[in-house]
């Protein structure tokens, strides 16, 4: 996923080779993580594409089908892992993330704990915002959620930054080697409270926690136990509107000629005498709210330790 050459520039500037992890975009809301194998092929409803014929061409190609159809090699970075990784568990998405990296202070060379690993959406944006000197330690107890992330991070190529340990974080902690070096811990366990003091001794004087949880009872019994040993704590419900934006025909009902409606610039019908016919079906790139938005996910808790 990350091409980390030796002078710690992360890059997708080369061309895709056989073997690479691509992502194959149709539109916004249909992509497909795809392994180029020389071989191979994908066929979708717009027809047969040759992988062979991707190779040596700049990631965010446009490639064609056999019919003439087409999509779009993308570069597989985080934001777009997450749209296309399987869903083992709930996780976290885009807006969250962002969030969670900002607030947590996550830069390159940090060592950051987390706990669980779920699907590995989270780590894997953990992964980029440390790379590429530091490490993302991330645990889960469930044996083969762990092994399918691990599975995961390899085939994205960001085995070097992350270690996946299996473990139950809320009954024995995080182990005592990462005692006082981590800079963030970020928590998405369902009784987080209870891995809140053991996070306390893993982290760096001034270090930063983050607990994400979805219901509000959560969050009062985890800012109580963070009372003990944190400072600065903080919820927030991060709630994202999306806009559909699309080329679309509608009718000019008043028509007028002069963009006095307050409408974006748009073509419309002209009659011969060079005015405009009222009613006409004008067509305009328009943006609406998605349907499919979600409203709340999760409450985000910060805190710093004292
Ligand atoms: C909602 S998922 C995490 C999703 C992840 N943040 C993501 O973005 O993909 C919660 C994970 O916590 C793990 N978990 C629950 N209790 C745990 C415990 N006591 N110790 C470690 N992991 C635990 C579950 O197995 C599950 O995989």
């Amino acid at each position: 996923m990350l091409a980390i050459d030796p002078a710690t520039k992360l890059s997708f500037n080369r061309l895709i080779s056989n073997g690479d992890l691509v992502i194959v975009y149709e539109r916004h809301d249909n992509l497909k993580a795809v392994t180029v194998s020389e071989s191979t092929v994908l066929q979708n409803r717009f027809g047969v594409f040759k992988h062979s014929e991707w190779i040596g061409k700049p990631f965010g190609s446009k490639v064609f089908s056999n019919k003439g159809g087409f999509v779009y090699l993308l570069a597989p970075t985080p934001e777009l892992w997450t749209l296309v990784l399987s869903h083992r568990t709930q996780i976290l998405y885009i807006a969250d993330i962002s969030f969670v990296i900002m607030y947590l202070e996550v830069v390159p060379g940090c060592l950051v704990l987390e706990s669980g690993t779920g699907s590995g959406s989270l780590t894997t944006s953990l992964a980029r915002a440390v790379a590429p000197t530091g490490h993302v330690h991330t645990f889960d107890f469930h044996e083969q959620r762990a092994g399918s992330a691990r599975d995961d991070f390899e085939r994205t190529g960001l085995s070097s930054l992350i270690s996946v340990r299996v473990r139950d974080i809320q009954g024995e902690g995080f182990p005592s080697e990462f005692a006082g070096l981590a800079d963030a811990v970020f928590l998405d366990l369902p009784q987080p409270w209870l891995a809140i003091p053991s996070a306390a001794e893993m982290l760096k004087q001034d270090g930063t926690l983050c607990s994400f949880s979805p219901c509000v009872e959560q969050v009062q019994r985890s800012c109580e136990t963070l009372q003990n040993s944190f400072t600065d704590i903080r919820t927030f419900e991060v709630l994202l509107r999306t806009y559909e934006v699309r080329e679309g025909k509608m009718e000019n009902l008043n028509g007028d000629n002069n963009g006095s409606n307050g409408s974006l610039p748009c073509k419309r019908r002209q009659r011969s005498n060079g005015s405009y016919a009222p009613d006409s079906i004008v067509s305009s790139v328009m943006a609406r709210p998605c349907g499919e938005a979600r409203g709340h996910t999760d409450y985000l808790t910060f805190a710093r330790l004292k």
